[in-house]
């Protein structure tokens, strides 16, 4: 059964399987062709990008049809029980393709193969490679161990690894927004979830190749990057702080070296509110986003820097879950109702006009109807612009599946979701009337979907804005619109300059 979710970038339903395609390092041009397919969170999608990287380097190309493969990859998801339904079927359907071309090889990535490892291999006889999260260097040497003809697992997690070196390839991105990963894994422990077992213990990635990635991205035309990590806020690199120095806040077009690593503030701590100014100041044309930022982290210091660089976009998805004690003490979240409510303020204190958006689960273990009441109550005091909501799926592994039944009956929890999916219906439509008659910031990504005479874009607080065409403006611009009318999940206006 589908969860019910309001889609935006960072878990986009319709990019769900969506296949990458590139081609070979130059001269390098093995002769056989990679098909890939990304499930689940960006950071995923960003996995994938490293992982055509490593492969381009070995000669691959990439197709986009998965029957003129010589190599599938699949980068799975284990969030929920349906994530892992999903690939399975598609698993189901590259059957035909290993038939007709029995040296064809299959390969499960991600969350999935971490879960899983060579259980994966008995349970899918089409598998021929399982690779985790911190094993893609390995893989080079996993397909010449399937081409002799034995299966191959690498499920090794690394506390080190973040693929700092490796540029990830975007050739079928749009041009205009990437996604740049800051940190790997997360040491959080919430009870209901698996990625601290498919995606080991957190690290972050040197702030130096962070910089160094975006600054080429914004070199390219780039205009917007998203710094993704399951918990941005705990992001922590202790060596010599990166120091600002010449061309700082520079509007020149080609960003120059705006930061260097100085030497003289000895072992400073680069802190998450660090890495997003130094970010912004690569060029105020480069937009900053993030994601995800956890409650009992996200500190007043990160809001005051958001508020101080114009380009660092005033949106921030934090994740409740629940908006009751008990059972944010069950889920091990490690704040209660009332830290979270300081949290919202706070960010309503110091970023006049941010959008807030949320995750939310209903029907964890033993949630009763007056606690499921605290997290409706939770959205009308924070009123969220978006929210992402599901049902409680218990995972094998995770603390809540050794501690609690999951004893809640489907139909409650399908009633429970309903009800948080209406109300934030009616949020969504409320945050985005509020717009009406105001001139949003938009950075034009391209066409909208619906027709070629529309172009549409993000405003600063990530609501999706549709607009005419115009000579004056193109993809990778930034423009100001008038929103004349809304949906609830579009703003619709005209350009005013
Ligand atoms: N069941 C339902 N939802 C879950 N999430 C994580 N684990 C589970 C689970 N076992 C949701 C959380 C998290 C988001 C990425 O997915 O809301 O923030
Ligand atoms: Fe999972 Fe919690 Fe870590 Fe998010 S913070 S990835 S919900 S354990």
């Amino acid at each position: 059964m589908m969860d019910l979710e309001i889609p935006d970038k960072t878990h986009d339903e319709s990019r769900q399987g969506e296949a990458l395609v590139l081609e070979p390092a130059a001269g390098k041009n093995n002769g056989r062709k990679l098909y890939i397919e990304s499930y689940g969170c960006a950071m995923n999608f960003s996995d994938s990008e490293i992982v055509a990287s490593i492969l381009a380097e070995q000669g691959f190309e990439t197709t986009a049809d998965h029957n003129l493969a010589d190599v599938i990859f699949i980068n799975t998801c284990s969030i929920r029980e349906n994530a892992e339904q999903r690939v399975r079927n598609r698993l189901k359907e590259f059957t035909v393709a290993k038939v007709r071309n029995p040296g064809l090889v299959v390969g499960v990535l991600g969350c999935m193969a971490e879960r899983l490892k060579s259980k994966f291999l008995e349970e899918e006889k089409l598998v021929d490679v399982v690779v985790g999260p911190d094993a893609y260097r390995n893989l080079p040497e996993l397909i010449d161990q399937v081409d002799s003809g034995q299966k191959a697992v690498n499920v090794l997690l690394s506390r080190e690894e973040t693929y700092a070196d490796i540029s990830p390839v975007r050739l079928n991105s749009n041009g205009i927004n990437a996604f740049v990963s800051i940190m790997r894994g997360c040491d959080n422990m919430c009870s209901f979830c698996v990625v601290p077992f498919t995606r080991g213990r957190e690290r972050s990635r040197d702030p130096k190749s962070i910089v160094a990635e975006c600054t080429d991205l914004f070199n390219k035309g780039y205009r917007e990057v998203t710094l993704l990590g399951q918990n941005v806020d705990s992001y922590k690199w202790k060596q010599p702080h990166p120091t600002l120095s010449k061309g700082e806040g520079s509007d020149e077009p080609e960003a120059k070296e705006v930061l260097s690593f100085g030497e003289d503030l000895g072992e400073a701590t680069t802190n998450f509110a660090n890495l997003l100014e130094l970010v912004a100041l690569i060029n105020p044309d480069l937009r900053v986003r993030f994601s995800t930022s956890h409650p009992k982290d996200i500190t007043d210091d990160v809001l005051y820097t958001i508020n101080r660089y114009e380009n660092i976009c005033n949106y921030i998805h934090l994740p409740v879950q629940s908006g009751n004690s008990r059972i944010l003490d069950m889920m091990n979240r490690t704040y209660d109702r009332e830290w979270y409510i300081n949290r919202i303020d706070a960010i309503r204190r110091i970023i006049p006009d941010c959008a807030i958006s949320t995750d939310v689960i209903t029907g964890f273990c033993t949630e009763t109807d007056e606690e499921h009441h605290d997290t409706v109550t939770m959205m009308d005091y924070v009123k969220y612009d978006f929210a992402y909501m599901f049902k409680y799926s218990e995972r094998p592994g995770t603390l809540a599946a050794k501690r609690y039944a999951d004893d809640i009956p489907e139909e409650v929890k399908q009633k429970r979701l309903a009800q948080i999916v209406a109300k934030q219906q009616e949020y969504s439509f409320y945050r985005m009337q509020a717009r009406i008659g105001k001139v949003e910031k938009v950075l034009i990504e391209g066409y909208s979907k619906k027709s070629d005479k529309d172009y549409c874009g993000r405003s600063d607080q990530n609501a999706m804005v549709i607009f005419p065409v115009g000579d004056n403006y193109k993809p990778g611009e930034y423009v100001n619109v008038l929103i004349e009318r809304s949906t609830s999940a579009t703003l619709i206006g005209v350009v005013v300059d």
